[in-house]
């Protein structure tokens, strides 16, 4: 660092030597020095973190940028029943939404349940509300509810609670809109299988009696 002579020096001061005299830092300089600063610390504790947790955030789950997206535009995009099948996990580069009831879900982060090769496949791009409650995961993968008990129909509303807010990897993205049913045709037939959900709904923490969320 250089130093300069100060003329407003009181004689003797510094022993009769030119005091130096500090050059004024710029503005810019001082807010970079703080940067550098902030940055180190911010790194320290990201270091720290990774030592003690083994993630460098504190185990704070950063959200995704799909999800930070959604937040900032708005939740009602509108999906027609074939809109929606394309987000079915088959494409790896569009996100995976499933719907129930109405409301479109996001549900990528669970691409291991709903993409391809996932034991819930079956739901992705699609609206199986019936099959939610009926584990009727062949013939009731419909919207059509008709028919169902009001406890039914708590249980699916349940899970569209779980999709909502019950867990933090999925987030609503809209509703599709679908045809009006015909009343005139059949209500679809319960199916064999349909004896294993409640006991599905057990394994994956879910009761169509209480509130819903799941492994
Ligand atoms: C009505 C019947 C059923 C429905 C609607 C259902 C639905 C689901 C859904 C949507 C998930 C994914 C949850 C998520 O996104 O986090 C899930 C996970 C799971 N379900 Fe089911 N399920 C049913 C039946 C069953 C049955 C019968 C079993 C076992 C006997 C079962 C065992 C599991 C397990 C173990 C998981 C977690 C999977 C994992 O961690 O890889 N479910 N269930």
């Amino acid at each position: 660092m250089s130093t300069r002579y100060d003329p407003k020096a009181k004689p003797g001061a510094g022993r009769g030597r030119a005091r130096p005299v500090e050059p004024p830092v710029p503005l810019l300089a001082k807010i970079m020095q703080t940067l550098q600063v902030l940055t180190l610390m911010v790194a320290a504790a990201g270091a720290l973190s990774y030592m003690i947790n083994g993630n460098f955030t504190w185990n704070y789950k950063l959200p995704s940028w799909r999800r930070i997206q959604n937040t900032w535009m708005s939740s009602d995009r509108i999906f027609t029943p074939e809109e929606l099948k394309q987000y079915d996990g088959t494409d790896p580069s569009k996100p995976i939404y499933l719907a129930i009831m109405g409301d479109v879900f996001d549900v990528t982060e669970g691409r291991s349940y709903y993409g391809p090769g996932g034991g819930y496949h079956f739901f992705a791009g699609r609206d199986a509300a019936r099959a939610y409650i009926t584990g009727c995961f062949q013939t009731h993968l419909t919207h059509d509810i008709r028919g169902l008990t009001p406890d039914q129909i708590k249980g699916i509303d349940d899970w569209r609670q779980f999709y909502t807010s019950g867990s933090e990897k999925y987030f609503k993205v809209g509703r599709v809109v679908h045809e009006p049913i015909d009343p005139n045709t059949p209500i679809p037939p319960p199916c064999d299988d349909g004896a294993s959900a409640e006991q599905g709904q057990a394994a994956a923490g879910t009761s169509s009696s209480s509130s819903s969320s799941s492994s």
